[in-house]
């Protein structure tokens, strides 16, 4: 059923009240179409000063492969755990980007039963806009080492911070959402939940990540699988069911219409580099490094350090308040919503493949016009 049809039979039907709190399905990827969804990096990290390089997609999808659906259906995105790496070079690893670009009124919604965790290991889900840090940056998912739970923040130009007292199960750690004043650290909440990283969150069966990106505000709650809401496998949600957030940024403090363009989802592992290498960071969660010896050459060259750097994800769903705050790319494969109904582009609004051959049609029907007359 098309989104339109979905609102007006829902609207009809009373089951659901409108509120700024109901998202419907506009996108999944999952399965086989997963990895067309995505542009791969493809060139060293020289953006956080990790020892990796993230490949390009004929990288990634040769031996050993690094992005792969595996038996279960899954997406697997993983570093390199086979290859022995000659000192002074990088592993290999993978930083994907979504082609599609979500507006406010969204909600962001991993599925994972898997996330990248060791020493050296600096694994990621988030988000940013165009033009960082003036687009905005929201970190979902994103962990250190053997740190004991995963840790969430905002980053901004300088005017927004996190709310004083917010209604949050998380613990706030830094209030300045400002990338600069932050130190580069953002305004950060840690969750309160142990089954949020590590081999805790792989043994509890993985779990969901919920982000709203709405003018109200920017949430994120964390679900342990034993606690994933059932409406997160139908076709719509409303948040306002989901009970208190792990991380809330109100927009009384920092306005997302202000501080946030469209973003662009990111799914990437690094090793060492600005945050999982710096010396203090390491040896609070791993064993103190020997000598001269740095993160890169006790931890980088040993395929054995990474068996469990790898993402596992069932799915990546968007929601939207309304279709248009989806900016639909080209070539992007169609996906299916949970009741197997297709939802083309064109029940998104026209996207750029619509405009340009909407365009060419018209050009199209001119000529054949001055033909004829
Ligand atoms: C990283 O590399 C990309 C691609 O070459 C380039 O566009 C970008 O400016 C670089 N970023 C930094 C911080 O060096
Ligand atoms: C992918 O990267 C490899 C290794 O750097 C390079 O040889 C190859 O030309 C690249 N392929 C594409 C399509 O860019
Ligand atoms: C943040 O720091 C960068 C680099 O020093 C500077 O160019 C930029 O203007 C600063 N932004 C704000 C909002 O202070
Ligand atoms: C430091 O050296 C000791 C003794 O060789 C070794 O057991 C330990 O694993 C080393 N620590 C690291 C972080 O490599």
């Amino acid at each position: 059923m098309s989104f339109h049809l979905r609102l007006a039979a829902t609207a009809l039907l009373g089951l659901l009240p409108l509120t700024n709190a109901a998202y419907n399905l506009a996108r999944e990827y999952k399965g086989q179409n997963f990895f067309s969804a995505w542009d791969y990096y493809g060139k060293y990290d020289n953006l956080t000063n990790g020892d990796v390089i993230w490949v390009n997609q004929s990288v990634a999808v040769s031996n050993p492969q690094l992005t792969y659906i595996n038996s279960a259906g899954n997406a697997i995105i993983k570093v390199d755990d086979t290859t022995t790496v000659p000192y002074n070079e990088k592993r290999n690893s993978v930083r994907l980007t979504s082609l599609d670009k979500f507006n406010l009124g969204t909600v962001m919604v991993f599925d994972a039963l898997h996330v990248p965790y060791g020493c050296s290991v600096w694994g990621a889900l988030w988000s940013q806009g165009i033009n960082w840090p003036a687009g905005g940056e929201i970190d979902i998912f994103e962990a250190v080492n053997l740190m004991t739970a995963n840790q969430m923040a905002l980053h901004t130009e300088s005017g927004c911070a996190q709310a004083d007292g917010v209604t949050q199960t998380g613990i706030t750690q830094v209030k300045n959402c400002d990338n600069n004043g932050s130190n580069g650290a953002g305004c950060t909440v840690l969750d309160a939940n142990t089954n949020s990283y590590g081999e805790p969150f792989a043994a509890a069966g993985g779990g969901v990540w919920v982000t709203e990106f709405a003018k109200t505000g920017i949430n994120i709650w964390f679900f342990s699988r034993a606690n994933v809401p059932a409406s997160l496998s139908t076709d719509t949600i409303d948040v306002s069911t989901f009970g208190t957030p792990s991380a809330s940024y109100p927009a009384s403090s920092c306005d997302p219409a202000k501080y946030f363009s469209e973003q662009q989802i990111v799914i990437d592992i690094t090793l060492c580099g600005d945050w999982s290498g710096v010396k203090s960071v390491l040896e609070s969660t791993c064993p103190a490094l020997n000598g001269t010896n740095t993160c890169y050459t006790t931890y980088v060259l040993d395929p054995k350090n990474y068996v469990n750097a790898y993402f596992e994800l069932a799915s990546v769903k968007i929601f939207a308040s309304d279709p248009s705050a989806v900016v639909t790319a080209a070539g992007v494969t169609q996906t299916v919503s949970a009741t197997g109904s297709p939802h083309p582009n064109a029940a998104s609004g026209m996207g750029p493949t619509g405009a340009v051959a909407f365009g060419a049609f018209a050009l199209t029907a001119m000529l054949g016009l001055v033909l004829q007359f």
